[in-house]
């Protein structure tokens, strides 16, 4: 059954057929999936989803698929966590995580967009898979690309976390690693897309991709007891992901699945590169592309293609943008370990740091139900906590030796 009756551009409202393409002939606007909601709301209710397997395509009919998955098929339903020790230690009152470090088969939330990807890939018949990468949608796409069979060519910076490209290589695809940034990738795969006829999953396989990060979205409510939370805080790179969480909600109030959409959406980047933050908050839609220099190389994108459409959805939405530092980044991956048991990458941090900022600045309320968005696992990046953890205590094998060290040990009190 089909519930995608076209594409349409976002900007002058062209509508276009289901095709791997992603920009208005006319505007240069990008497309996006449109639904049949009339259609959805017959075949969908809370009680179906509720007897689906627990994975990401208990939504299906909210994905711009025409057949049946078959990708990823155990992508999603990823826990949501009580974060009860954080919450304490921050003085808030109800406080999740949603954890997208666990469960996915390549631990991040790009096994959401890649499942629908490459699903939608083999509907229009590719062989090859491609896409530009800051490295968790290398892991990915080399990983769901190998299972699925399609050869695979996969661009990424080349001064990526080791950790990353080796949890790309070791499916054996087509490793490219570019002389340049991110943007510098992602402006040679356009080319490479206008000449090859591969299915770029962040090029021309957009605006299917993209749908795929409404899961944590409806996950989030489903989870909820499906209510939708005061708050969530999303971290950006293009902009995308927080772009489709939003999405999400506003499906789920159009359906009726939820009654009232309270929730405010809040944008979570590194001051290193923080294009998107930026023009919030000097109060612009003109967002200025940056050359990025910080540690969170995942959201280390410094023109977002979906800069616009995010920021548009933080001030629908009552929400607000912050970005913090390094330093910031790495404590906060810290803190959610030794309070939770949950070790994320930089762009976790940087979710939490920023939560910890808009605390602060009071721009989101200490009694608030709110839920981080933390979407990459820390093995991915641990190089940038080398030399900056807790004490390692090396000893001898024998009593005495450790007992030495138990002394030290204690005088700490941990
Ligand atoms: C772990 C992680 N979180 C968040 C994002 C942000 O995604 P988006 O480009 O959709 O804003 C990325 C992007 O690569 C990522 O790898
Ligand atoms: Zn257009």
């Amino acid at each position: 059954m089909k519930y995608v009756t076209g594409l349409r551009c976002r900007e002058c409202g062209r509508e276009y057929p289901v095709e791997p393409v992603y920009v208005c002939e006319f505007c240069f606007g990008p497309l996006e999936a449109v639904y049949d909601y009339t259609k959805i709301k017959k075949a969908l209710s809370k009680r179906t989803i509720e007897k689906r397997p627990k994975t990401l395509w208990r939504y299906k009919e909210l994905l711009p698929i025409d057949g049946e998955p078959q990708v990823g098929l155990s992508s999603g339903f990823t826990p949501l966590v009580r974060a009860e020790n954080l919450a304490k230690y921050l003085g808030v009152k109800e406080l999740y995580i949603k954890d997208d470090t666990t469960l996915h088969p390549t631990l991040s939330f790009k096994d959401r967009v890649v499942a629908v990807a490459l699903t939608k890939a083999k509907e229009f018949s590719f062989d090859t898979v491609a896409c530009a990468s800051t490295g968790n949608l290398a892991h990915a796409v080399s990983a769901h690309g190998a299972k699925a069979g399609f050869k695979r060519f996969i661009f990424i910076p080349a001064t990526l976390e080791h950790s990353k490209i080796i949890a790309s290589i070791v499916y054996e695809p087509n490793l490219v690693a570019v002389d340049g940034n991110y943007d510098d990738v992602n402006r040679l795969c356009s080319e490479i897309a206008n000449k090859y006829r591969w299915a770029f999953v962040n090029i021309n396989i957009r605006p299917f991709y993209a749908e795929g990060s409404k899961t944590i979205g409806f996950e989030i409510v489903e989870q909820l007891g499906w209510q939708s939370p005061d708050s969530i805080v999303v971290p950006c790179a293009s902009g995308s992901l927080l772009t489709k969480v939003w999405k999400a909600l506003k499906e789920f109030k159009e359906l009726g699945i939820i009654k009232n959409l309270k929730t405010k959406i809040y944008g979570a980047q590194a001051t290193g590169c923080c294009p998107i933050s930026t023009a919030f908050k000097l109060g612009t839609d003109v967002i200025r592309p940056v050359k990025p220099n910080t540690v969170a190389k995942s959201l280390a994108i410094g023109n977002p293609a979906d800069g616009y459409y995010a920021l548009q959805a933080v001030k629908e939405s009552g929400g607000a943008m912050e970005d913090v530092s390094d330093d910031e980044i790495i404590d906060a991956i810290k803190l959610l370990a030794k309070t939770e048991g949950i070790f994320a990458e930089t762009a976790g941090g940087v979710t939490l740091a920023t939560y910890i900022k808009l605390l602060k600045e009071g721009n989101i309320d200490r009694k608030d139900c709110t839920v981080l968005c933390i979407t990459g696992n820390g093995l991915k990046t641990s190089e940038v906590l080398y030399e900056r953890t807790a004490e390692i205590y090396h000893i001898k094998p024998n009593l005495a030796s450790f007992e030495e060290a138990l002394k030290r040990i204690n005088q700490k009190g941990r």
